[in-house]
């Protein structure tokens, strides 16, 4: 037996300072509720209900491997081709070696981080963000530096003077989500221009997540970062088959950038975590099938969705939402104090005609604490019937709580 003093280990601080998701954390009392009979609707994840394509359905069950085997680390070749095939209909050529199959939009993410960064370095960007930001952020050991945008404007980009004012000798990379999770807005061309010149100017990295990049609203045109000329050494782009065809869990993604440095980097981490998904890049050739009616069947239904709950919400008294560009999530308003208590108390302490939603509070979208405490964002992937049912319970729910919690302001 040792005769040595025990010490217990104890996990990194990166491990502490890993921030739980806001849109998971509320799912015990989600399950709690159901239990109790209460139908609950989620509006609060982004996982969409649209069948994934039939021809990618269909080519599972065309595949004859008797070995399930690794694939190359930066994607097979049916694969690429795809990604060529589908980049080159946006009017983006890309050369090989350009672009690299990853696990997911969130192993992009984390490959381009610590690609353009160093631990201690800081990404600007704007709040609110996508949440996991903040998780990729934590494991490269990077800080976010976000420039707060506001619903009054649209959640836009702030002036270039803003972005200036932020800067700092750690800052590495801009990052910005376009279409965007959580507010739905859709940058302009004149913006993403703005973006990379400043990027260019401060020799800085573009880091552009662009997968929702189909889902643009009211006849809105998508601008990829890509698409720009003379910003082909800032540029990275963040890409994902999850939202763009309904298979979030076949996990598969991409990131395209033309700086063969950070290509280069990018390349050997993948040869570190030896494979991306090899029955995913079989399914994805699949899409090729899907015409320009598959994009404008799916681009409509969101519409529509999107117009159901603008409409409704925004006739509720007190809530505050601009309509939303793209994506399909907004930010809205509302006359609660401290939202994250109202989407608990909505799980575990309401019911309107047997019936709740799940709603995410939006402190966890924003880095800056006290910020997003009246705010929630929705994400609009139910059924448009669902989704007017689901602005009724609101509508109740919200003078109700008010009254239980004596809010009068
Ligand atoms: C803005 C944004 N980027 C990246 C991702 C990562 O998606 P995935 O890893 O499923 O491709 C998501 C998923 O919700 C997202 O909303």
């Amino acid at each position: 037996m040792s005769t040595t003093a025990r010490t217990a280990a104890h996990v990194s601080s990166r491990g502490q300072e890993m921030p739980a998701s806001p849109i998971r954390k509320l799912m015990p009392l989600a399950d709690e509720a159901k239990k109790r009979g209460v139908k609950v609707y989620h509006l609060n994840i982004g996982q969409p209900d649209l069948e994934t394509p039939e021809p990618m359905r269909r080519r599972l069950t065309t595949l004859k491997d008797k070995v399930y085997a690794y694939s190359p680390s930066n994607g097979t070749p049916e694969y690429l081709d795809f990604l060529h095939a589908y980049y080159g209909k946006l009017g983006i050529t890309l050369k090989p070696g350009e672009v690299l199959a990853t696990t997911g939009g969130s192993e992009a993410l984390l490959f381009a981080f610590m690609a353009c960064a160093d631990p201690g370095d800081e990404i600007l960007t704007v709040e609110p963000l996508y949440t996991n930001y903040r998780s990729f952020a934590a494991m490269a050991g990077l800080s976010l530096l976000p420039i707060v945008t506001f619903g009054e404007d649209g959640f836009h980009l702030p002036a270039r003077a803003e972005w200036e004012k932020a800067l700092t000798p750690k800052t590495r990379l801009v990052l910005l989500c376009n279409p965007n999770n959580p507010t739905g807005t859709v940058y302009s061309k004149e913006e993403i221009v703005r973006a990379a010149e400043f990027c260019r100017d401060h020799g800085l990295f573009f880091v552009s997540d662009e997968v929702y990049r189909e889902f643009l609203y009211d006849g809105r045109e998508s601008v990829s970062a890509l698409s720009l000329a003379g910003f082909e050494d800032e540029v990275v782009v963040v890409d994902s088959l999850s939202k763009r065809f309904s298979a979030c869990g076949i996990r598969l993604g991409a990131l395209v950038t033309r700086n063969a440095d950070v290509a280069g980097a990018c390349n050997r981490m993948a040869q570190g975590r030896l494979s991306p998904p090899g029955l995913a890049q079989y399914i994805a050739p699949g899409a090729l099938e899907l015409g320009p009616e598959y994009y404008g069947g799916v681009i409509r239904e969101y519409q529509k969705r999107r117009d159901t709950l603008y409409d409704g919400l925004s006739k509720i008294p007190g809530v505050f939402l601009r309509k939303p560009e793209g994506a399909f999530y907004f930010i809205a308003r509302l006359p609660v104090q401290d939202s994250d208590d109202f989407a608990a108390w909505l799980l575990s302490d309401f019911a309107f005609e047997g019936k709740t939603v799940m709603v995410a509070p939006a402190s966890g979208f924003y880095v800056t604490p006290g910020l997003g405490l009246d705010e929630i964002r929705i994400a609009y992937v139910l059924k448009e019937d669902d989704l007017r049912d689901a602005v009724r319970v609101l509508a109740a729910a919200l003078p109700a709580y008010r009254k239980a919690k004596g809010i009068t302001s």
